[in-house]
């Protein structure tokens, strides 16, 4: 029996993962610049009057709960461990926690990727005020 076969497997394997790698260099490369500014708080802050008041409260203290997750309290220190990344806030805010009836509101369009910057800025506003 010889082994040259399973070389030959082998090497073709190792060049489908190179090919793989390129493709994903050359999507990653070719994805659009963010076209977002540093966020705004003031402006997070009105629309957030508006849109998100019901349920993590004007101060951010959260606590409505209808099934999953009730809102977290922002103004806790301890509410900001090392998983609430502003990765995290953004992601959140664009696809939601739909379980928790959290709204996906960037993917509805609501909340455009400026909106979600300058949302962030607003909570960083109540994250610097916690206790
Ligand atoms: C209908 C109630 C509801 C509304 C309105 C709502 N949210 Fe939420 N939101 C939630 C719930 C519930 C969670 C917790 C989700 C989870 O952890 O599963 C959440 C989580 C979040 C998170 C993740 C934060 C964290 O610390 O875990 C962010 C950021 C957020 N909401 C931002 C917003 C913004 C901005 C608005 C307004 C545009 C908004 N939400 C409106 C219910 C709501």
């Amino acid at each position: 029996m010889s082994v040259r076969p399973s070389f030959r497997a082998l090497g073709m394997a190792l060049s489908a993962v190179a090919l793989c790698a390129a493709a994903y260099a050359v999507s990653a490369s070719a994805a659009p610049p963010a076209p977002v500014a540093k966020g705004d708080p003031a402006k997070g802050a009105a629309k957030y009057k508006t849109l998100c008041v019901a349920c993590h409260k004007p101060d951010g203290s959260g606590g409505y709960k209808a099934a999953g997750n009730p809102t977290p309290n922002w103004t806790l220190k301890k509410t900001w461990d090392a998983t609430r990344t502003d990765a995290y806030l953004r992601d959140c805010m664009t696809n939601g926690k739909i379980k928790s009836g959290m709204v996906a509101w960037g993917k509805l369009g609501t909340l455009k990727p400026q909106d979600v910057e300058d949302m962030i800025a607003h909570i960083h506003t109540i994250k610097a005020k916690a206790k």
